[in-house]
């Protein structure tokens, strides 16, 4: 199991469904700036295909299947994220793709700042170059 997963706290009645919750500094080693989330995505679609300078996200797929591979520039992972009370942390310095398994997945983001498009890396061969000159070191 991949040491960022994380679960989140379910409360689960049976007679009145369930409520999860995550709280800074329990499961979210992050102050969170941003939410959003993905959508209306086709099935068996991949997104992602980037790193983040310094950026650090929760990832929580509230319906469907998403599954997210991290990649830190020597070793890959594939998570699955299949329920409410599974988050994923990816950290600034992973490149992640999501591919939306099943129709109708959605794919929350809390992140630990604002959108900015200069925090992005979306060339892998620049992503392999910063991580072997120690830019997240
Ligand atoms: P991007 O993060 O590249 O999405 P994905 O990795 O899922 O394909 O974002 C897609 C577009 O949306 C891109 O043009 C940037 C824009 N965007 C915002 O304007 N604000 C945001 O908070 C996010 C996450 C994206």
């Amino acid at each position: 199991m991949s040491k960022n997963l994380v679960k989140i706290r379910t409360i689960n009645n049976e007679e009145n469904g369930c409520l999860s919750f995550a709280e800074i500094n329990t499961e979210i080693p992050f102050e969170i700036k941003r939410l959003y989330y993905i959508y209306g995505v086709p099935e068996g679609k991949i997104r992602g295909h980037h790193a983040h300078k310094s950026l650090n996200q929760l990832l929580v797929c509230l319906n469907g299947e998403v599954e997210i591979e991290t990649d830190d520039g020597v070793c890959k992972e594939s998570v699955l994220l299949d329920s409410p009370s599974k988050g994923l942390i990816v950290s600034s310095g992973i490149w992640r793709t999501m591919k939306f398994n099943k129709k109708d997945s959605i794919l929350m983001v809390a992140a630990s700042d604002f959108y900015s498009e200069d925090d992005y890396i979306r060339d892998y061969d620049n992503f392999i170059k910063l991580m072997s000159e120690g830019y997240w070191r």
